[in-house]
């Protein structure tokens, strides 16, 4: 979905991220899994106080009243989505709804007026820590349990001439030096299996040290792995929410940094040779 019209800037963020956070509502694998990652934390819910960081529609967080937490603090900065969970929640059968508090305001602002027991959240980029996971090591409260807790983004290299077709031609590859291209080839899922980047709430982001040396093939993908507990939740392919991004082989080994700005946050990437 593009927007087509000019508009003010703030308007044109405004319903530019509505349109782009609606959309993993589609992903009924990546929700599926994030809720079974929830229920399965049932009795540290029952009787807590939660927080659902970048509440979007509110999904978890109703789920986390529904499991019997006593009070639960739906966190969103966009107000379109905070409207819309507010309206959720107004439709929530009273039990539930006088349980649950909207908080319009980003997450690193919130400073609730007792513990936090348990946090969920789901903040995670293709490329890892490209969406808002930093929010995460810079929050003013420290819950007991974070879920997810961790994440991984994983590379793998393989041969192009297996995937190109007759538009994304070895013609079209080769002008793409440099370029991470999100989606270019549809996933196969056998591809990751080198992890170069790490992630843990408490740790923050860690580059894990990695070569391709040993592996043949002139095109690098890198898919997300959302973990938790050291076990994997969801992945990148398999949760349409998130595709791979693919760039041609300049090396073997590669660096990625990220700038937290006013307009979000940016990756820098870059190939060496060990
Ligand atoms: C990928 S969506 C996840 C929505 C919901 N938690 C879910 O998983 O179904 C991320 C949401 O977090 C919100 N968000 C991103 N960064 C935020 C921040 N720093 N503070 C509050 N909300 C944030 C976005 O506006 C968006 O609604």
């Amino acid at each position: 979905m593009d927007i087509l019209n000019v508009l003010s800037t703030r308007r044109f963020r405004e319903a530019d991220d509505l349109l782009t956070f609606i959309s993993i509502y589609d992903d009924d694998r990546r929700t599926r899994a994030f809720l079974k990652l929830i229920r399965s934390h049932e009795r540290q819910i029952r009787g807590s106080v939660c927080v659902e960081g970048g509440a979007g529609l509110g999904i978890f967080a109703a789920e986390m009243a529904r499991l019997g937490a006593r009070k639960v603090y739906a966190v969103e900065q966009n107000p379109l989505l905070a409207r819309l969970a507010r309206l959720r929640f107004q439709k929530l059968p009273k039990e539930l709804s006088k349980r649950i508090e909207l908080i319009e305001a980003p997450l690193q602002r919130f400073r609730p007026p007792g513990p936090i027991h348990v946090l969920v959240h789901e903040l995670y980029g293709q490329l890892l820590y490209d969406e808002d996971l930093w929010t995460l090591d810079h929050l003013a409260f420290q819950p007991d349990i974070v879920l997810p807790d961790g994440g991984e983004l994983r590379a793998g290299i393989v041969s192009s001439g297996a995937y190109c077709d007759r538009v994304i031609t070895a013609e079209v590859v080769k002008t793409l030096d440099g370029v991470l291209v999100s989606g270019l080839f549809e996933e196969r899922l056998t591809e990751l299996r080198i992890p170069i980047l790490r992630w843990n709430f408490g740790a923050g982001l860690q580059p894990v040290d990695h070569s391709f040396a040993q592996r043949r093939g002139d095109m690098l993908c890198l898919g997300l792995v959302v973990r938790h507990n050291k076990r994997d939740i969801c992945e990148a392919g398999r949760c349409p929410n998130w595709a791979y991004a693919w760039t041609p082989r300049l090396g073997n080994a590669v660096s990625l940094s990220f700038r937290h700005s006013r307009a979000g946050v940016e990756c820098s990437f870059g190939w060496k040779n060990l």
